[in-house]
C-alpha cells in the first residue's frame, strides 16, 4: 500500500479492524524491526526497505484479534505475530523474483533494485529469523504448524510453477495451489491463537478452519485484483499473472464460459505468458463475467469463514474477524 495514493475503500472498515489491536500491531512492528538488524549491511538495507515499505500487516492482526477473541492474557502472541510477517515478508521476497515482478507496495521491488540474488538471499534471512523467533515461544506445537506452513507454502509455490503456461488446469488443483501458497498461513495465524489460548480442540478447529476460508478468499480477490483494479491503489501491476502465464481462477473460468475463439486465445495466452495480450485477455474475462464469478467464489469463501466462528463468544474482537473476512473480499487494494 502507497501512503502517498488515494485512501482505499473500504477505509472505515478496515481502520477500525486495526484499531482495535492498534498498540499490539505497533508491538509486532517494533519487534521486527529489531529483530531484523545483522551486521551484514545489505541485509539491514533491503530488511527496512521491505518493512517500511507498508503492507496492509493482515496476517498479524488476524492472529492479534483471534487472540483476544479467545481471551488470551499473555505476551506471545505479538511474537508469534511477528513471525508469521516475517515468513509472509520471506515469502513475498522470493515470490517477486519467481514472477518477475517489478512493483509491490507502490514501490519498485526489491529484484529490481538489488537484483535476483539479494531478494532471495534476504528471504532465506528473514525465514531463518522466523524460526529463531519462533524457538522462543518454547512450545513445540507451535512449532510444529509453522513448520509445516512453510513447508506446505513451497509447495504450492512449486505446484503453481507446474501449472504455469498449462490452459487445461482446473479449479480444483487451482484451489489446491492457493490454499498451499496462501491460505495455509492465514490458517495458521489463526489456528496459533487458539493454541496460546489454550482451548479446547473443536475451537482449535473453527479458527483454523476461519483462517482457511479466509485465506483462500483472500487469494481469489488477488487473483481478480491481478485483472481489475487501479494500479495506483493495488500497489502492484496489473496483469503479472498473465506474463507468468498462471492460469488463475479468471482465466480459467473464461476458457470455459467463453465462445471456441475466445477460449483459443487465452489458451495461447497462457502457454506463451504474454503481457502484451493484457486488454484483449481482459476483454474476455470481463465478457464471460469471470471476475464476477472469481468474487462470487471469494464472497462464498469469506462466508464460509465467517461461520467457522460460530463456537466463539461474541465480542467486539470476534465481530473485527468476521469484518476482516469481508474486508477481504471487498478490498480494492
Ligand atoms: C500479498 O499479500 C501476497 C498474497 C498472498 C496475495 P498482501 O496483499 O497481504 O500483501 P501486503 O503485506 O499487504 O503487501
Ligand atoms: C502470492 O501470490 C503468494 C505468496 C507470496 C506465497 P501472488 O504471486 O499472486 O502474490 P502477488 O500478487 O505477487 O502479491
Ligand atoms: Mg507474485
Ligand atoms: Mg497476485
Amino acid at each position: 500500500m502507497n501512503s502517498s495514493s488515494t485512501p482505499p475503500n473500504p477505509p472505515s472498515g478496515f481502520a477500525a479492524i486495526r484499531r482495535l489491536v492498534e498498540e499490539e500491531t505497533a508491538a509486532v512492528d517494533r519487534l521486527i524491526l529489531c529483530e531484523l538488524s545483522s551486521d551484514v549491511v545489505l541485509i539491514n538495507q533491503i530488511g527496512h526497505y521491505i518493512v517500511n515499505s507498508g503492507g496492509k500487516r493482515l496476517r498479524p492482526m488476524l492472529l492479534l484479534l483471534a487472540a483476544k477473541a479467545l481471551n488470551y492474557k499473555g505476551q506471545q502472541h505479538v511474537t508469534l505475530a511477528s513471525v508469521i510477517e516475517f515468513i509472509h515478508t520471506a515469502t513475498l521476497l522470493h515470490d517477486d523474483v519467481v514472477d518477475g515482478s517489478t512493483l509491490r507496495r507502490g514501490q519498485n521491488t526489491v529484484n529490481t533494485l538489488w537484483g535476483n540474488s539479494a531478494s532471495v538471499l534476504v528471504g532465506d534471512y528473514l525465514y531463518s529469523r522466523s524460526f529463531e523467533l519462533m524457538v522462543r515461544v518454547k512450545n513445540l506445537k507451535v512449532m510444529e504448524i509453522l513448520s509445516k506452513t512453510t513447508t506446505a507454502i513451497a509447495e504450492g509455490e512449486v505446484l503453481q510453477l507446474l501449472n504455469c503456461n498449462n490452459a487445461a488446469t482446473t479449479e480444483q488443483k487451482y484451489l489446491e495451489v492457493i490454499s498451499r501458497k496462501t491460505a495455509i498461513l492465514f490458517s495458521a495465524a489463526a489456528q496459533l491463537a487458539a493454541v496460546l489460548a489454550e482451548v479446547p480442540e473443536p475451537m482449535e478447529a473453527a479458527l483454523r478452519d476461519y483462517g482457511l476460508h479466509l485465506g483462500i478468499a483472500f487469494q481469489l480477490i488477488d487473483d481478480a485484483l491481478d485483472y481489475r483494479a487501479n494500479p495506483e491503489e493495488l500497489g502492484k501491476n496489473l496483469g503479472d499473472d498473465l506474463a507468468d502465464g498462471k492460469p488463475t481462477l479468471p482465466l480459467i473460468y473464461a476458457i470455459e464460459h467463453g465462445s471456441e475463439p475466445q477460449s483459443a486465445l487465452l489458451r495461447s495466452a497462457i502457454e506463451n505468458g504474454n503481457r502484451d495480450a493484457f486488454r484483449e485477455v481482459y476483454e474476455i474475462v470481463e465478457s464471460t463475467d469471470a471476475i464476477a464469478y472469481t468474487s462470487w467464489r471469494a464472497k462464498q469463501e469469506a462466508d464460509k469463514a465467517v461461520e467457522s466462528l460460530a463456537l466463539v463468544p461474541a465480542s467486539e474482537y470476534k465481530d473485527a474477524l468476521v469484518n476482516l473476512a469481508r474486508f477481504s473480499v471487498e478490498r480494492s487494494y
